[in-house]
């Protein structure tokens, strides 16, 4: 059994691709890169030649999420595996392939119909270093712990989790909240690697796939001049800056020119001896914005 390393890139549907331009430079600090097709651009974290791509849409939403494996047997195992598996998927055209710059190139859907693609060998420009959009202390977490996390819609908790352990990541639930309603959400978080976790969902009442995309600073200094930039340009909070019960992280949640949020933060990790739940954060993370699908009393 094989399973995937990073959540290594991402594809974003967007309709204002010039807001987004303007939003992942100044207030995140993300590169540039310019694609010769004109309803594209790419955004740099590392070397890597991409680590997201925004698409000119009629939609906000992800458009794909990507998976990497660690070479070419992993890969065929990993095809192998989910035909074993009777998990529908193909091996994409040397087109796709190519369009993704990478050597190989497996699509198929999650049970809540979200697109996800495993890959092998993503392209990196070692001779191109990483020159952030805005000046920054530091750099992004990447490396072997992929790009960040994204918290996603699921339709079946059970089927999701299923999916996403055949692909190789492991996890369970790691909050117990109160909803307003009386319910009680259980949000399931799941890992590949030290990244506390690369994907989490189980959110009840989400339309749109994509509820927050989380990149890390290496600088605690960065994470404080995204906070004054968001805040001096107006841009909604939806959740005020506090540590995270799971992950430890020193986060705030800011809307994007998408809708959807996007969560920046910086600290370390200590993973637990073995695994715990908790019914709310260590501090901070109050309800500012309402409406982004994280109102939530953690
Ligand atoms: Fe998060």
């Amino acid at each position: 059994m094989v399973g995937v390393i990073e959540l290594g890139y991402l594809g974003l549907n967007v309709t204002d691709i010039n807001a987004w331009r303007e939003y992942a430079t100044s207030c995140i600090g993300l590169e540039i890169a310019e694609s010769d097709q004109d309803d594209r651009f790419y955004l740099r974290m590392d070397q890597q030649h991409h680590r997201i791509t925004v698409f000119q849409s009629d939609q906000d939403d992800m458009a794909y999420m990507g998976w990497r494996v660690k070479g070419l047997e992993e890969f065929k195992t990993m095809i192998q595996q989910l035909t074993d598996a009777g998990v529908e998927h193909r091996v994409a055209t040397p087109e796709e392939t190519q369009e993704r710059h990478v050597l190989g190139l497996i699509k198929l859907n999650d049970p809540s119909g979200t697109a996800n693609e495993i890959y092998y060998s993503p392209q990196v420009d070692v001779m191109k270093p990483f020159h952030p959009g805005r000046p920054m202390y530091g750099k992004f977490v990447t490396g072997d712990q992929g790009l960040g996390h994204v918290l996603i819609r699921s339709d079946d908790n059970e089927a999701m989790y299923n999916f996403y352990k055949l692909l190789g990541l492991f996890g369970s639930i790691e909050y117990r909240i109160d909803m307003p309603d009386g319910a009680v959400a259980q949000p399931l978080f799941m890992s590949c690697n030290d990244r506390q976790h690369s994907i989490a969902f189980g959110l009840p009442g989400m339309v749109e796939r994509l509820n927050h995309l989380h990149l890390q600073y290496t600088e605690f200094d960065d994470l404080g001049i995204s906070h004054e930039t968001i805040r001096n340009k107006g841009i909604d909070v939806a959740m005020q800056l506090g540590k995270h019960a799971n992950d430890q992280l020193y986060t705030f949640y800011s809307a994007t020119p998408s809708g959807w949020l996007m969560e920046l933060g910086w600290g370390n990790y200590m993973k637990p001896e073995a695994q715990e739940h908790y019914k709310g954060d260590i501090f901070g993370h109050a309800v500012e914005a309402s409406g982004y699908g994280l109102d939530l009393d953690i």
